[in-house]
Formats: C-alpha cells, structure tokens, sequence
C-alpha cells in the first residue's frame, strides 16, 4: 500500500503543480494580453529620442500640443487600385503620438466591389469592426485542432469582433463600394498578412519546405511565390 501510496501522492503534487503553473500562465496572459496600463496621464511619443524603450519614449509634458492627439484625414477614401482590391489607413501611435501608452488604435479600410482584405492577424490587438457603408462578407478561424471559421455577412452599422492573434478576413460582397472603421486594442496592433509572411518572406522559405506544408507542386509554389 505505501508502495502504492507514495508515487500517487507524487502524481496528486504534480497535478498540483501543473494546475498552479497553469493558473499562472494565464494570468501572465491575461496580463500581457493587450498593451499595458499608463502610469500617468499621457505619455506623448517623442520619436526622435535614441533611448529605445517598450513602446516609445515621452515628450516633456509641458511641450505637449493638442495637435499630439489629433489626426485629420479618416473622411478620405482609401485607393482600391491594387490586385487585391481594399485598402487599409491605420492610425496608430506612429500617426498619433498621444495613443503612445494608451492601448488604443484605429484604421479605416475600404473595399473596391469584390475587393477582399486578405486573410491576416494582429499578434498585439483584438478588433471590432463597424461597417459604415456597403456589405461585407467577414470571418475569423479558430486555432488547431478546430480550425473553425466563424463567419456572418454584414451591413451598414453592424460590429463584428476578431478576437487577438486569431486570422481573419472581410470580403465586399455588395455592389458599390464599401468603407469600414475598425478599433483595436494596440497603439500598434501589428499585422502578419498569411499570404505575404508565408509566401513573400525576405529571403524566401525554402520551397521544400512549402511544398510538404502545403501539399503543392514546387512549380506552383514557385509561381505563389513569384506573386508575393
Ligand atoms: C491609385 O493607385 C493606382 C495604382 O497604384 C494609381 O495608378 C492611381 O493613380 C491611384 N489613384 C489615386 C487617385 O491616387
């Protein structure tokens, strides 16, 4: 019996600890899930100071201008003319120096009719997406093993929700063209575009490798390749 009793209380303080290591990991990631909080009332980027720091360094507050947190030009429509038809205008801390610290960012996106923006993923924010004109077509997949895609067609004044670091796409399906605004979790969201990253990495993937990834021919691997 203590034979038996001694390596089950061994496993039972490895379950334990397993469980408490999990608790931990996840409010680890809890907390480093988004941008962290401020310690002070705003923290203006000062971008051309040679101190490199978590996110950017703060101007002097008494030289802040209210022009640091202010940026014109979200009427503009964004320009289509490009093989995959949308176009997205961030307005990040690099165009907004007061979002420094702040955790917030936003990007409008337009889409030419059938122009899609292509599958990608935002490795510091989670999204919420508002139509303002037009009809998309919007999706998210969840991670291994599901790989579920979550999907819903939309309209003027709907929000749909893309949870951070998980891929996902818009499609205009309407007829004319269509305009989004999306807000995000991030001074600086980041973005890995599936198709480029993959495809288009500097220098190349070996094509071997993506040949056994993704089940393909070398030539047509070659020929993505050459698109990207
Ligand atoms: C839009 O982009 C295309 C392709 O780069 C370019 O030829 C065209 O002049 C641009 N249109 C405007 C209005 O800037």
């Amino acid at each position: 019996m203590r034979f038996l009793g001694a390596p089950l209380g061994i496993f039972s303080k490895m379950a334990t600890c397993i469980l408490l290591l999990e608790l931990l990991a996840l409010a680890c990631s809890v907390a480093f899930a988004s941008d962290h909080s401020p310690l002070q009332d705003f923290c203006v980027a000062e971008p051309n100071s040679p101190a490199l720091v978590n996110g950017l360094v703060c101007k002097d507050p008494k030289l802040v201008q209210a022009d640091d947190f202010f940026f014109s030009g979200l009427q503009l429509s964004g320009n289509t003319s490009n093989p995959v038809g949308s176009k997205v205008t961030l307005f990040d801390v690099a165009k907004i120096s007061g979002l420094n610290t702040l955790g917030v960012s936003m990007a409008r996106v337009d889409y030419a009719p059938w122009g899609v923006n292509p599958p990608h993923y935002h490795p510091r924010a989670s999204q919420m997406l508002t139509v303002l004109e037009g009809t998309l077509e919007v999706g998210f997949v969840t991670s291994n093993p599901e790989n579920r895609l979550i999907t819903k067609v939309l309209q003027k004044g709907d929000v749909f929700v893309y949870p951070v670091n998980l891929i996902h796409f818009e499609r205009n399906v309407g007829y004319g063209n269509a305009v989004a605004i999306a807000a995000l979790n991030s001074q600086n969201p980041g973005v890995i575009t599936i198709a480029n990253a993959v495809f288009g990495s500097t220098p190349d993937i070996s094509s071997d490798i993506l040949v056994k990834a993704f089940q393909l021919d070398k030539n047509v691997i070659n020929y993505i390749q050459s698109q990207f």
